[in-house]
């Protein structure tokens, strides 16, 4: 199996010729995937991009060129050629390592190489996953849901009296981070550190370098405790692992779930939530019980997966796919997007098939489906079963997409949230959504709930410190 090193390391990076020609415009002309009119309307950028071909030149972003899949069959052919054909490790990156990249370029923080198993090819990506495959599969589901269902509740608590809110940054954005740094066991008050950081990294203002540096203080703090006293955690877990990760490998697959986690997930809640508030073949009928959440998750992961464009690959000779020629070292994005909204797939797109490729495929894709599936259905249930009258405060042609080209999600989804009548009858879709829940219900003030035990105790274990549910 091929290695995850760059094809030479030793020798000085040679210049990427087609990154050199696209710059100079030998290329003629290439359609860009990223700034405001990319976000607007990106369905209709794959459109055209499609009629160019199945892999076609573009910028990704400002003066940072490479190739994207338009269809579903050239997406997959990429994937399931990961590692023999095409590498995952940015180190085969030319344009990079030659400095062709302007540097504050805000994607190459998206594509550079890392030492977690998103950016490692063969072994070392096989042996990293593995943990965190067994890591998430040890995770229990209902122990899940209950964290979620009382952490949503915390902050609708916070909300339930407004009579305008914004969804993003009252609820979706928030839930899932809490979530998955709950499961790692982080006690509240780290937990806390950890988000604040993550907050101000994700902000890039001047204190990200120092935001940066406290989150992997906080992930060795976390790593330390759970040493000293392993419990029902990711974490314990991870540590427990016959790979047997060092320090710096635990920091990177904490950081590396927390990111790939929770920022698809927000998206994913919101983009949902839009499709039952606002959408008329939705709004009513999954109150009605035509529709179930799951269905609406369904329609959105193929319609709006929310990673749009992302698992940049570099084929590791020069190769050829349907007649286009592929430079070898050049970035090609997968097109989760382009891929569901193909036209060669409109007879499979209904509810029920989960054949899109909002998880990717091949040895790269999502390891925690399931789990992404427990966290984002939850919240939406326990925001639509507390608040089930939530509508859309602005016209929605006033929302604005977030910016970027992998993400895709909503920059805020301000709501009109009417005051509840107390006289009112239960909402009809109050029951059908969580028959078999039970009524996990947290104080509202603690910013960080208090931890659930999430898996079955780690080996060697003497006792756990955190309460078990
Ligand atoms: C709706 C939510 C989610 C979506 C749409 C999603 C989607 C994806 C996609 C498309 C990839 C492939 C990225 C690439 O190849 O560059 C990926 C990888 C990954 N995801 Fe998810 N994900 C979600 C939630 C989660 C959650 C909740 C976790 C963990 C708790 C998670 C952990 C990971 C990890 C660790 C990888 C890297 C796997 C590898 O490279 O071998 N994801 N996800």
């Amino acid at each position: 199996m091929p290695n995850s090193q760059p094809v030479s390391p030793e020798l000085p990076p040679a210049v990427c010729p087609f990154s050199q020609q696209a710059a100079q415009g030998e290329l003629g002309d290439i359609p860009s995937i990223h700034g405001p009119e990319f976000a607007a309307d990106p369905r209709a950028t794959y459109e055209k991009l499609r009629e160019r071909g199945p892999i076609v030149p573009v910028e990704i972003d400002k003066g940072m060129y490479g190739y994207i899949t338009t269809t579903y069959r050239a997406a997959l052919h990429l994937l399931r050629h990961t590692p023999d054909l095409f590498a995952k490790d940015p180190h085969h990156w030319v344009a990079l390592s030659s400095g062709q990249v302007p540097e504050d370029t805000p994607a190459v923080s998206m594509m550079q190489p890392r030492d977690n198993a998103l950016w490692l090819d063969g072994m070392p990506h096989t042996r990293l996953r593995g943990s965190i495959t067994d890591t998430v599969e040890l995770v229990d589901s209902h122990a899940l849901e209950g964290a979620v269902v009382r952490i949503a509740d915390t902050l609708i608590d916070a909300v339930a009296d407004q009579e305008e809110f914004d969804l993003v940054s009252a609820f979706s954005d928030p839930l899932p981070l809490q979530v998955i740094i709950e499961m790692f066991g982080c006690p509240p008050v780290l937990g806390t550190r950890m988000i604040t950081a993550i907050g101000k990294l994700f902000d890039a203002g001047a204190d990200a370098a120092a935001a940066n540096a406290e989150i992997v203080a906080c992930c060795l703090e976390l790593i330390e405790l759970r040493r000293a006293r392993p419990s029902g955690d990711a974490t314990s877990w991870l540590l427990a692992h016959p790979a047997r990760l060092t320090d710096a490998e635990m920091v990177q697959q904490i950081l590396l779930v927390a990111g790939a986690g929770s920022t698809p997930s927000s998206n994913l809640i919101a983009n949902a939530l839009l499709l039952m508030i606002d959408d008329p073949a939705f709004s009513g009928s999954v109150y009605e019980g035509v529709h179930s959440v799951a269905e609406a998750m369904d329609q959105v992961l193929w319609e709006d997966p929310p990673i749009a464009n992302f698992s940049p690959l570099y084929a590791r000779m020069p190769e050829t796919y349907e007649g286009v020629r592929l430079e070898p070292g050049v970035p090609i994005l997968v097109s989760f997007a382009a891929a569901n909204s193909d036209p060669a797939l409109a007879r499979f797109r209904r509810a029920g098939n989960r054949a899109h490729l909002a998880f990717s495929a091949g040895v790269h894709a999502c390891p925690a489906v399931d789990l992404a599936r427990v966290i984002t259905e939850t919240a939406v249930e326990r925001i639509l079963d507390r608040l089930p009258d939530l509508s859309l405060a602005v016209d929605r042609a006033d929302l604005v997409r977030r910016p970027g080209t992998f993400h895709s999600g909503w920059t805020a989804l301000p709501v009109v949230n009417p005051p509840s009548d107390p006289s009112a009858p239960p909402h009809p879709g109050a029951t059908t959504w969580t028959p078999s829940r039970p009524p996990h219900r947290a104080a509202p003030s603690a910013s960080i709930p208090q931890p659930t035990t999430f898996m079955p105790k780690a080996p060697g274990s003497e006792q756990q410190d955190q309460p078990s549910r």
